[in-house]
């Protein structure tokens, strides 16, 4: 009973450790449908189209039989199985390593008021993607790992708004 208290006072402290040090902690991840809604005009780029032909939509593909259900695989290949379930408001558990991976969970930076104002967006958690988010997954970790050279994998998965 008393051990059972101090692991609970633990956990409680060790929270608000987390909470303090990522202002962020609080955004929750919307999932891909989201960013869908305005992410998806040819004209911009179709990032949505792109993401769902890419590697990371499809990643959970990849593990097969119990590896689909190992934490120490999905950490890396599901987005949904990598974050605190109390962070998942609409995304879904099929949606693979998902645009919230790379840009940060969306919450808070997915209406529109706020995305036309980049700084803004940042302000509320929006990321823009650099090598160390990458290196995040893209590790020795990895049973499969390749090496990584950013430039090389950037252009792979690139999404760029042609209209900018
Ligand atoms: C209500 C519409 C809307 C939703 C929903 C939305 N966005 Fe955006 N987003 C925009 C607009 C508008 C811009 C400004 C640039 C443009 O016109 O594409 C933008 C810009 C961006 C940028 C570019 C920032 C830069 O480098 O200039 C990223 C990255 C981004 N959004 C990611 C996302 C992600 C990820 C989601 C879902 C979690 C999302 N957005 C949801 C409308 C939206
Ligand atoms: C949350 C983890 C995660 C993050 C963050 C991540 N990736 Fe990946 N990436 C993966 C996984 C998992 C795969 C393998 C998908 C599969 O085939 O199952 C992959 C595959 C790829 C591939 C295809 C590689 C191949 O062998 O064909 C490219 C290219 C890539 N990622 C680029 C990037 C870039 C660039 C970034 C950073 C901007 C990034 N990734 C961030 C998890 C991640
Ligand atoms: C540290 C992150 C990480 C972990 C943990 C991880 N993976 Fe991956 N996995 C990746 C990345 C990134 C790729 C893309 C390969 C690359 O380009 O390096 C990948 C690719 C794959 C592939 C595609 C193989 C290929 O040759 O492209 C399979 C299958 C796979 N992983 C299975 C697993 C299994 C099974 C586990 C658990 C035992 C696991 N992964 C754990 C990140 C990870
Ligand atoms: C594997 C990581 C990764 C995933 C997953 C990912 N993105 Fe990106 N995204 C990037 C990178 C890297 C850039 C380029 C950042 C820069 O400007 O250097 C980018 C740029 C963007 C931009 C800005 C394009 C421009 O030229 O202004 C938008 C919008 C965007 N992403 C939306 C999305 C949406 C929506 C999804 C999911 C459907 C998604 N991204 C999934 C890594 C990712």
């Amino acid at each position: 009973m008393k051990r059972l208290m101090i692991s609970k006072l633990l956990l409680v402290l060790g929270l608000f450790l987390f909470i303090g040090n990522t202002s962020v902690a609080q955004n929750k991840y919307i999932g891909a449908a989201k960013c869908k809604m305005c992410h998806n005009k040819a004209e911009k780029g179709e990032q949505y189209n792109k993401w769902l032909a890419g590697p990371h939509a499809n990643a959970l593909k990849s593990l097969k039989g119990d590896d689909a259900s190992n934490p120490k695989c999905l950490k890396c290949h599901s987005t949904a199985a990598s974050v605190d379930a109390s962070l998942i408001m609409t995304l879904k558990k099929d949606e693979g390593v998902s645009c919230e991976s790379c840009h940060g969970p969306g919450s808070a930076y997915k209406s529109m008021s706020v995305m036309k104002n980049k700084e803004m967006s940042i302000s509320k958690g929006l990321v823009v993607p650099d090598e160390k988010v990458c290196k995040k997954c893209h590790n020795e970790e990895s049973p499969n790992y390749k090496g990584f050279n950013y430039e090389e994998y950037a252009a792979k998965i690139a999404h760029p708004n042609p209209s900018k």
